[in-house]
């Protein structure tokens, strides 16, 4: 077991890759603490979870519910070895259609709540303990009607070498996770119809390496790695799973 009695505190832990990866953090032996805005989605969660994980409602875009989250987990467990900073979503606006408040809302969930996501646990996170975000192919590569949220991703994959700076001296390790496309719920709350979608999701394969989209347990796996031991000379880094899509 690569993180028996380890605490693992998950943000966008209700679906997709964070779900996956906190069952197998569990499987691994963690006791994990799940975070979603989605009270449904969240209940759903706990159960896939075998009603073993600490649930909590919360949204990363207000400080106070993730300062409320860690307390929580304080109160439970005292400390934290594993921070899994992955909540994220968009919708699609090309240049013209986008708006201060559309930039202002990307920037709250998927940058500065990645960042208090990380402030805020970083206090009882213990020796040894490790950090890992969720960034994105779209950090390497353009992609039409995605630019704000592409700009935050790449700010994150910024945050986890500055970061990463400064937490080691206490033995607390950062990295970031790279997705590409990965067959998750991510798509379907973009607010493209269908058939848009089916052509957007073909059109992405075309241009894979491995011709096909990743599975959410590809990414738990590499979130495995960077989460125990295994990875404990890596930080600051950015690991890429992602079927080629930015490689070639
Ligand atoms: N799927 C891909 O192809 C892909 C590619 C590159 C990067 N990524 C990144 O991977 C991460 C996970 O996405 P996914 O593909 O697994 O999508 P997903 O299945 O839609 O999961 C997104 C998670 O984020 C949570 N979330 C959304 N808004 C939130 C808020 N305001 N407060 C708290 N939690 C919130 C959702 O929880 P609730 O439902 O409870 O709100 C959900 O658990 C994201 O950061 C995404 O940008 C995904």
């Amino acid at each position: 077991m690569k993180l028996k009695n380890k605490v693992a505190f998950v943000t966008g832990g209700t679906s997709g890759i964070g779900l996956e990866t906190a069952k197998l953090f569990q499987a691994e032996g963690a006791h994990v603490v799940l975070v979603g805005s989605n009270e449904a989605r969240l209940a759903a969660a706990g159960e896939e979870l075998k009603g073993k994980a600490l649930l909590v409602r919360a949204d990363i875009r207000k400080v106070a519910d993730i300062e409320r989250a860690v307390e929580e987990t304080r109160a439970r467990f005292g400390h934290i070895d594993v921070v899994f900073a992955n909540a994220g979503a968009t919708t699609v606006a090309p240049l013209e259609a986008v708006t201060e408040e559309y930039v202002a809302d990307n920037l709250a969930l998927n940058f500065t709540g990645t960042f208090f996501t990380i402030q805020k646990t970083a206090p009882i996170i213990a020796q040894g303990g490790s950090i890992i975000v969720t960034t994105s192919f779209l950090n390497t590569i353009g992609y039409p009607g995605l630019s704000i949220l592409a700009a935050t991703k790449a700010a994150t994959r910024s945050l986890v070498r500055t970061l990463g700076a400064e937490l080691a001296p206490r033995g607390i390790r950062v990295n970031a996770v790279s997705p590409g496309a990965i067959a998750t719920p991510f798509y379907s709350k973009m607010g493209l119809p269908d058939d848009v979608l089916s052509q957007v999701a073909s059109g992405i394969t075309e241009k894979i390496g491995l011709k096909r989209f990743g599975e959410p347990v590809e990414l738990a796996k590499t979130v495995l790695f960077l989460a125990s031991d295994d990875s404990s000379y890596t930080t600051g880094a950015e690991l890429v799973v992602d079927g080629g899509l930015t490689q070639f």
